[in-house]
């Protein structure tokens, strides 16, 4: 297969990479990122060295008319579309920049993979889709209306009916994944887990939003990306697949956790205020995945947990590159969203 993956520069693009070339050492991958700030400067040329000549990146934003030249030239047979703002602060802050590439950007890609043609086109959406769920509440399916909260959750929700629309339109091979939230190693250390163990192993205070009872439904990386080549190689056009390790957990019980693998003190947790329209519970079920694809998770929230702490604490040098101030300064310079109103305790 000739895969073009975007924002393969980025946490589970990056991790997708890794195992297809891996699983299919025949294949050819191309990945296509423009390298915003969740691009981590040393993750292009880690593909580089692993991928040889399987490997090739354009430096391209996924909303550039130069994608369909690229789907031509490199005589693609799949997309898997990862490329997206992705962090819902942020998009809090500034919704252009999700409603620019979430939106405006997939919609770019979908018309270049019509008018190449026979090209099938792994979308790759979240849980966030769904909106929020009560405690008590049956976990979603793929028929369950969207309802997002957040401009990031609202763009994912265009993108994701945009894409539907194409496959219904004109019959194009298009599929959706849903997945819920991944950790693991090589993920910005803006997002909970990451940010979490970075901060208690600097001994900073580790932000809780609200009250802490929020549940996030948690997935190794790796289960995710086995469940979006499942659904790559056999999955039906048109159908929407969720993915999920069914590990729901309050945020408050999954910190405290983090910091007793640390063996940290549970001090550290500082209680901050919330986020806007924050989320209180997100749960997927995964039935139709595992019943008609045949895909489960290999990993649980314990082995997953313990693998990506030992792995902060091993990589110190690649989180410390990312959180120190001059990085966000050249950003800041050259990218939307602007970062300067993150708090302190982000960066
Ligand atoms: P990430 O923020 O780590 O990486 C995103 C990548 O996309 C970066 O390399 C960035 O440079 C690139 N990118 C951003 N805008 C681009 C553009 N306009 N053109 C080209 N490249 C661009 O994100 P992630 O956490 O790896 O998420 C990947 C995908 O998976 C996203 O679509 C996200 O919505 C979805 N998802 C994420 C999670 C999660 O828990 N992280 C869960 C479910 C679904
Ligand atoms: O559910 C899938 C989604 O998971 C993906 O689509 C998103 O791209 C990804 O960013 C993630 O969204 P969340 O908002 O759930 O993830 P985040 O890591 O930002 O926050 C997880 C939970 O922890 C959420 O309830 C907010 C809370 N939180 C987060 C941060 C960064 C805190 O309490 N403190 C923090 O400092």
């Amino acid at each position: 297969m000739r895969l073009l993956v975007t924002g393969g520069a980025g946490f589970i693009g990056s991790h997708f990479i890794e195992y297809f070339l891996n699983q299919y050492p025949q294949s050819e991958v191309t990945n296509l990122d423009c390298l915003t700030y969740a691009a981590h400067p040393d993750t292009v040329d880690r593909l580089a060295q692993l991928g040889g000549k399987k490997y090739s990146f354009y430096k391209l934003d996924i909303g550039d008319s130069a994608v369909t030249q690229i789907l031509k030239d490199r005589k693609i047979d799949a997309v898997v579309n990862f490329a997206a703002e992705t962090h819902v602060d942020r998009s809090i802050l500034d919704p252009q920049a999700f409603v620019k590439t979430n939106i405006l950007g997939t919609q770019n890609l979908l018309q270049a993979a019509r008018t190449v043609g026979k090209i099938r086109f792994v979308h790759v959406s979240t849980d966030e889709v769904y909106g929020s769920l009560e405690p008590g509440d049956p976990t979603c399916t793929e028929a369950t209306p969207l309802d997002p909260n957040s401009p990031y959750a609202a763009s994912k929700a265009g993108a994701d009916l945009l894409a539907l629309a194409t496959q219904r339109t004109y019959q194009q091979d298009i599929l959706i994944t849903r997945c819920t939230n991944n950790y693991g190693p090589y993920q910005f250390p803006e997002k909970l887990l990451p940010l979490v163990i970075a901060n208690a192993l600097e001994d900073k205070a580790v932000p809780v939003y609200g009250d802490g009872k929020q549940v996030r439904d948690w997935i190794y990386v790796e289960d995710h990306c086995r469940g979006i080549d499942t659904v790559l190689q056999k999955g039906k056009a048109g159908e929407v697949y969720n993915i999920s390790s069914s590990a729901e957990r309050l945020n408050i019980d999954i910190i405290k956790k983090t910091l007793g693998m640390l063996a940290k003190s549970e001090s550290l947790i500082t209680y901050v205020g919330d986020r806007p329209a924050h989320d209180r519970r997100y749960g997927l079920n995964p039935e139709k995945i595992r019943t008609e694809l045949g895909w489960q998770p290999r990993y649980s929230l314990e082995e997953g947990l313990k693998a990506t702490v030992d792995w902060y604490v091993k990589n110190q040098d690649w989180w410390k590159k990312v959180r120190n101030k001059d990085y966000f300064k050249y950003y800041q310079a050259n990218y939307q969203p602007k970062v300067s109103d993150l708090s302190e305790a982000q960066l």
